[in-house]
Order: C-alpha cells, then sequence, then structure tokens
C-alpha cells in the first residue's frame, strides 16, 4: 500500500425544505434579504421529530458505499464526526450505524469537533491505516444542530441545518489519496461558540431549560475573526507543506458555515470562483457534515477528476480546524 484515498461519498438529508421567508411565516422576525446577505443561505433541510443523526448517517453511509463498491463486510473502521448525537452521551452514533448496515463487530466511534468533525473523522481513519489497524474505513460528519437551536432566537436558528455525508477510504497508488493531513484546537476560543447547559458542568435542570443554555450559543463576529485566520494559515501551511500552491488547486471544499468566510478566504488565497465550491445557500451550516455533502456534490457535478488535488478544510466550536490535502483517484 502507499496511499489512503476516498473510493465512494455519499449524503444523507432530511424532507423538510425550509426556505428563509417560511421563518416569517412561523412568526419570527427576519427577512430573507438579511439572512442571504449576511449568510447566503437561501434554504436548509431541517429534521423532523423522526428523524435522528444516525438516520441522516446511516443513508449517506449506504450512498458512499454503494459508490465505492463496499459490502458490509469488507468495512473494519467506523468514525462519525459528531456533535449531536442520537443519545446525550451513549451508545455513540457509530455503533448505531454499526449495527444498521449489518458491519461486523469492529472498531466504531464518534470525535466531537463540532464543524471540523469530518475533518478530524477522515484524519483519525487515515492513521488507522498508516499503521496497519485499518483497511477499508466509513468516515461520517454527521449532525443535526436544529435540534439545538431556540427557534425564536433569530440570530441562531436560521444559520443551520441538519444532514450526513459519508466517504469510504481504502488504499490507493502512490502519490494518489490522503497527501496532507493536520489538526488544530486552541481551547481559550470556547467562550465564543458553544453550548452550556446539559452536560456534565450543568445538568439538566429547570433552570437550564428556562434560561435556554441547552441551546447554541455564539459570538458571530469573534467567530468569523478567528474561522479566517486559522483557514487561512492552515491552507497556507498545508500548501507550503507538500510544495504546491493555490494555483495547484482543482477545488478547495471549506466548511459551509457562511458564504462571507468563504468569499473572505478565497480572495485573500488568490483562489478563482471555479476554484472553490459552495452550497451552503442551498443546505445552510450542516456542522460536521458540511463537508463531505459538498465533496459528494462537487463530484457528483463532475467538479473533481482523477488527478485533482482538493482541499478539504474545516473549522469550528472549541475552536478547532484542520486540513486535509487530497490527490483524487489511484484506484486499482
Ligand atoms: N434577521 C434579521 N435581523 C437579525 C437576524 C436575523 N436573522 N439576526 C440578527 N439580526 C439583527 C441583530 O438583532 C442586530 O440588530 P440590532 O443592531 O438592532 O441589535 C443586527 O442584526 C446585527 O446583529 P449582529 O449579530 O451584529 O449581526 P452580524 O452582522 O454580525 O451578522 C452573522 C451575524 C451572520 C452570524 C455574522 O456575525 C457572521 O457572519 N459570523 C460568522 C460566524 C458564522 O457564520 N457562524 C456560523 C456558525 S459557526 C461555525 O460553523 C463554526
Amino acid at each position: 500500500m502507499s496511499g489512503v484515498g476516498i473510493w465512494g461519498v455519499g449524503k444523507g438529508l432530511p424532507k423538510e425544505l425550509v426556505l428563509n421567508d417560511d421563518f416569517i411565516a412561523r412568526g419570527l422576525d427576519t427577512s430573507d434579504e438579511w439572512i442571504r446577505s449576511r449568510t447566503g443561505i437561501q434554504s436548509r433541510y431541517i429534521a423532523g421529530p423522526d428523524e435522528a443523526t444516525s438516520d441522516l448517517a446511516y443513508m449517506a453511509a449506504c450512498e458512499a458505499m454503494a459508490a465505492a463498491g463496499v459490502v458490509p463486510a469488507e468495512i473494519d473502521l467506523i468514525v462519525v464526526g459528531t456533535t449531536s448525537p442520537d443519545y446525550l452521551g451513549f451508545p455513540s452514533v457509530a455503533c448505531i450505524l454499526q449495527q444498521r448496515l449489518g458491519i461486523r463487530v469492529v472498531g466504531a466511534f464518534d470525535v466531537a469537533a463540532a464543524c471540523s468533525g469530518f475533518n478530524v473523522a477522515m484524519t483519525t481513519a487515515t492513521q488507522y491505516f498508516v499503521s496497519g489497524m485499518a483497511t477499508c474505513a466509513l468516515v461520517v460528519g454527521a449532525d443535526c444542530l436544529s435540534k439545538y437551536v431556540d427557534w425564536t432566537d433569530r440570530s441562531i436558528c436560521v444559520l443551520f441545518g441538519d444532514g450526513a455525508g459519508a466517504a469510504i477510504l481504502k488504499p490507493v497508488q502512490s502519490g494518489y489519496g490522503v497527501l496532507y493531513s493536520r489538526l488544530y484546537a486552541d481551547g481559550s476560543h470556547a467562550d465564543i461558540l458553544n453550548i452550556q447547559g446539559g452536560g456534565s458542568r450543568q445538568p439538566f435542570t429547570k433552570a437550564v431549560l428556562d434560561n435556554k443554555s441547552h441551546f447554541i450559543h455564539m459570538q458571530g463576529r469573534a467567530v468569523f475573526k478567528v474561522a479566517v485566520t486559522a483557514v487561512l494559515d492552515a491552507l497556507q501551511t498545508a500548501l507550503t507543506a507538500i510544495g504546491r500552491t493555490p494555483e495547484d488547486l482543482a477545488l478547495f471544499i471549506p466548511h459551509q458555515a457562511n458564504l462571507r468566510i468563504v468569499e473572505y478566504v478565497r480572495e485573500k488565497m488568490g483562489l478563482t470562483e471555479a476554484q472553490c465550491f459552495t452550497n451552503l445557500q442551498q443546505y445552510g451550516n450542516t456542522s460536521a457534515a458540511s463537508i463531505p455533502i459538498a465533496l459528494c456534490e462537487a463530484y457528483a457535478q463532475g467538479r473533481i477528476c482523477d488527478g485533482d488535488l482538493i482541499a478539504l478544510v474545516g473549522f469550528g466550536a472549541g475552536f478547532t480546524w484542520g486540513v486535509n490535502l487530497i490527490r483524487w483517484g489511484g484506484y486499482s
């Protein structure tokens, strides 16, 4: 073996599509113009009462396995990036998936890195190949953050959508697959994006519910500043490390949080619009699912070809961020 590459991708989405104008119909003091101009978001899919994170992850995993031509018996590792698992604490989404997909008893676990979850899951799974502990991995990014937002808080609820994306990792030819992988975290920014109530520090009580501290709280402008600095530094460092420049990138797939963040980074990096993929307009911020859903759609649209160098760059609460540079293809 020589490299670890992506053999197939898939996505899973909830049934309900919510347009910006639907918030107004639900009594929220907002407008399509405000949401579009501040974030780029036009719509998002929202999980219903009968849909949880593992349901979306299951759909994405089935699609990715079919695309890769992989059957459950081949998979020997499952890693799921999520911070909105079906159950508070345990069992993990990875264990639910293992059972539902009929995969034999293998290593299966969730990683919690908020919107950086897919990057962290990819990097973790890649290291299992390097150490000889995996030969075929299912890697998923899945979140239902709509269940963690206050639907009367206009500054938060318009931003998020639900979904899942999955990838099958297997060995590829030398020079292909994951060429560079790096994770970062800086816990000093924990206060700018968090959920304070409902965990072991503030277990669920009536006060937690009354104060709404079990919902997402964010300092939007601070997140913007930390995110753009982190993404720019990480991407520049990654390209330099493999002796490449932004011009060499066929496609930059950033975490789909906000069009203004993406555009700021794209311009600073000197990337063209054709080199940058966005679909947050349709899906909103799907957290750990945003990069694999974007990857899935970019591939389906013919935006990724064999031999292309692509960059997956995630960032999220923690603060966490990470990069994976991948040379697509190299199968056989
Ligand atoms: N509709 C209408 N008005 C709104 C809405 C809304 N949905 N939300 C907030 N406002 C109002 C506020 O109440 C405020 O009104 P006021 O001036 O009368 O008090 C005004 O708009 C400005 O509010 P700000 O919060 O200062 O809005 P800002 O211009 O900073 O935009 C945003 C908010 C889009 C979140 C911005 O800070 C941003 O782009 N942040 C980046 C962080 C981000 O995208 N986070 C996404 C998730 S995090 C992640 O994925 C890691």
